[in-house]
């Protein structure tokens, strides 16, 4: 044996990249879910207000959508997209109508919509120039790196693609200072969930409408995170309904824990896409497209956008002058079931304490803000020991 190699691993070391420090692991191991709760290897309960990065709309093992896919797979697992299918067609249809668009293009992540989304823009408008929001996340892939701004995703690989231009988020007037006959799109996140649940001024998408189309410039509305009932509305940008985007994307809880993701056009930007120029192996498979009709059913049936805004309403009266008020916190920004609970001391250790008293909730890239992002089936109960516990790690 050559003595030069190295030693083999310790056989319990992990064969996974590393792309986490220490710091940011749950120091717990999750071992089942039920409902809006985990469990822990000790069989200690958690409520779960982060969702898994938002996805988790339905929680976990909705019976709906266990039977949806369960049944899909034991009928038909996997066949490709140039087989037609009827799965297919009702999931796209269902979607389209939620969203109030026309077609769909289904993927597997929100970084693959928001690619797909690039695209269409930059071809559609024959140009190139994308303007960007500040502080704003579009995922990690080269071509979202190059339209997310925040150096702590990008720094690492530039140069980064494409030529972007960044105005503040919500300023209308540096919206329309950096809008010229260059520009193919506009890509906005109608409220910016990794940032800190931030959301734009009123008549800020609507502005953006009006800017986009004085300009010839495609308006693309990001709602990986708020898109499909999240907010208490079927997308963030239904809220200011003249704003009526080119291009929507949305992910996360589309699929609520399966891996989909969709870029949603209307029938104008449709018919400047052909044949040919856009595919995937696994977007469309018939097991997403089962999970999909599966929540956008199961969220009309139970009536979620209503229950997401109740979990929303109660969670905002955590905030100065709210009935339940909590010292400590500062504000809660957002609706429905994406909050971004702002506290006058950094997140981060009382995202740990909370833990301790048996809640899961995320940090956001503001400090200070402390994401929640549950499913909308919470239930009540969970709400008075989410304020039990926040008032007790604040205190
Ligand atoms: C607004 C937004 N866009 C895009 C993405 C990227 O999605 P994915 O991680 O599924 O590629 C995210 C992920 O957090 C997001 O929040």
């Amino acid at each position: 044996m050559n003595a030069s190699l190295p030693a083999p691993p310790e056989p319990s070391m992990s064969a996974l990249l590393p792309t986490l420090s220490p710091t940011s692991l749950l120091p717990i191991e999750l071992v089942r879910g039920a409902g809006a709760q985990l469990f822990d290897s000790a069989d200690k309960a958690y409520w779960d207000f982060y969702g898994g990065h938002a996805v988790a709309l339905l929680g976990q093992g909705h019976p709906a959508w266990v039977a949806a896919i369960t049944e899909q797979a034991q009928t038909l697992s996997f066949v490709t997209t140039v087989a037609p299918l009827t799965v297919r067609d009702d999931a796209a249809r269902a979607l389209a109508d939620f969203g109030r668009m026309d077609r769909v293009f289904f993927v597997n992540s929100g970084a693959e919509a928001n690619e797909a989304a690039l695209k269409v823009a930059r071809k559609a408008t024959g140009r190139e120039v994308i303007v960007a929001m500040e502080s704003g996340f579009h995922g990690r892939t080269m071509a979202c790196l190059g339209v997310t701004q925040s150096g702590r995703y990008r720094s690492q690989h530039s140069p980064v693609h494409g030529t972007v231009r960044f105005v503040p988020y919500g300023d209308l007037d540096a919206l329309a200072a950096a809008l010229d006959d260059t520009v193919a799109g506009v890509l906005i996140e109608p409220m910016q969930g990794i940032a800190g649940v931030i959301e734009p001024p009123a008549g800020f998408l609507a502005g953006a409408r009006t800017l986009c189309d004085e300009h010839g410039a495609t308006l693309i509305f990001d709602e990986v995170q708020t898109g499909v009932g999240r907010t208490g509305l079927p997308f963030a940008w239904h809220a200011e309904p003249t704003s009526q985007p080119d291009l929507v994307t949305c992910g996360k809880s589309l699929g609520a824990g399966f891996p989909v993701a969709a870029l949603l056009l209307t029938e104008a930007m449709s018919a400047t896409t052909s044949p040919g120029e856009h595919g995937t192996t696994f977007g469309a498979a018939p097991l997403a497209c089962a999970a999909v009709s599966a929540v956008l059913q199961t969220v009309a049936r139970d009536d979620l956008l209503a229950g997401a805004l109740r979990i929303g309403e109660a969670i905002a009266s955590f905030a100065p002058g709210g009935a339940h008020a909590i010292p400590g916190v500062s504000a809660v920004r957002g609706r429905g079931c994406l909050l971004g609970v702002v506290l006058d001391r950094p997140a981060k250790p009382v995202v740990a304490a909370l833990r301790e008293h048996g809640i899961i909730a995320g940090t956001a890239n503001d400090p200070h803000c402390l994401r929640l992002a549950p499913p909308a089936i919470l239930p009540a109960e969970a709400l008075t020991d989410l304020h039990a516990a926040l008032r007790a790690c604040l205190d």
